[in-house]
């Protein structure tokens, strides 16, 4: 099972499309077994696939419930091949308490839980939330790759820094496995600021960037509403070919 956190620093850069249409672009055209995690106290990846939920185990009780069997927070979703991890509010008071015992190692809790279903899925997507906590520092512990959506704006690139040098203290720390596989530039449209920007990136060379950027689209808004992967909800829209297109490079990237 290869484990891929999507994050940034940043609120509202497309971490959870990107999350979200990675899983169900690996599920649909790729037919892979994906675990997507929603590591988020919003909830937002748990809400589009209809499992948020305050009856129901949760990422809270995996980071902190002695001894959980996994399978019993983990929800099947109405596609085939996608399975979700949900995250909701008690995530914040979840967070709290991993901070406050340190009888039992804090950092590693996710990477432990997930060991025993590495046979389960070929992927497992985390959508992080825009943060640098306890929750974000377990999934890159538990991540083989990470993917950093970037959308371009005047402020687009602050934290990148920052989260480069979190990649690389868990790297040196708790996990060497850990990569940058690379940025992903979200919502973009021809403007000379996005074409500035996505240039920019690209001269950066310790911030390798995909090729693929993922195209500005109103379809993308009107998926979210109707709770639908943007490549079910209009397959023609230049953010859908985008997903499918993104998730071909990454796949080939990896091969190499
Ligand atoms: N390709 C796109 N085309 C048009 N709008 C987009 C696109 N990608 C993202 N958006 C818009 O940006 C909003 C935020 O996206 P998303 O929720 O994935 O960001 P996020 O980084 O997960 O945010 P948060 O930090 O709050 O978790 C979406 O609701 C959508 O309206
Ligand atoms: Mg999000």
């Amino acid at each position: 099972m290869k484990i891929i956190s999507i994050i940034n620093l940043k609120g509202g850069v497309a971490k959870t499309l990107t999350a979200d249409n990675m899983a169900h672009v690996l599920a649909v055209y790729h037919k892979k077994r994906v675990l997507l995690i929603d590591n988020d106290k919003q909830g937002n990846t748990s809400k589009m696939f209809g499992v948020h939920s305050y009856d129901d185990k949760s990422i809270s009780d995996v980071l902190t419930a002695r001894r959980l069997d996994i399978h019993e927070a983990i929800k099947k979703t109405r596609f085939e091949g996608i399975d979700v991890l949900p995250a909701n509010m008690t995530l914040i008071r979840a967070n709290l308490e991993v901070m406050m015992d340190s009888t039992r190692p804090q950092q590693t809790r996710l990477r432990a839980a997930l060991d025993p279903i590495a046979g389960e899925y070929d992927y497992c997507l985390i959508d992080n939330a825009p943060d640098i906590n306890i929750s974000t520092i377990n999934a890159l512990v538990a991540s083989d790759d990470v993917i950093i959506p970037i959308k371009i704006d005047k402020y687009a690139f602050d934290g990148l820094a920052e989260l480069k040098e979190q990649i690389e203290d868990t790297r040196d720390d708790l996990n060497p496995r850990l990569r940058l596989a690379g940025c992903l530039i979200t919502c973009f449209q021809r403007t000379d600021a996005d074409k500035q920007g996505e240039e920019w990136l690209q001269s950066q060379p310790e911030y390798p960037v995909f090729d693929t950027h993922i195209r500005y689209s109103e379809k993308v808004t009107e998926s979210t509403f109707a709770e639908s992967p943007i490549a079910e909800y209009s397959r023609r829209s230049g953010a859908a070919m985008d997903y499918i297109a993104f998730v071909r490079e990454y796949l080939e990237r990896g091969k190499k």
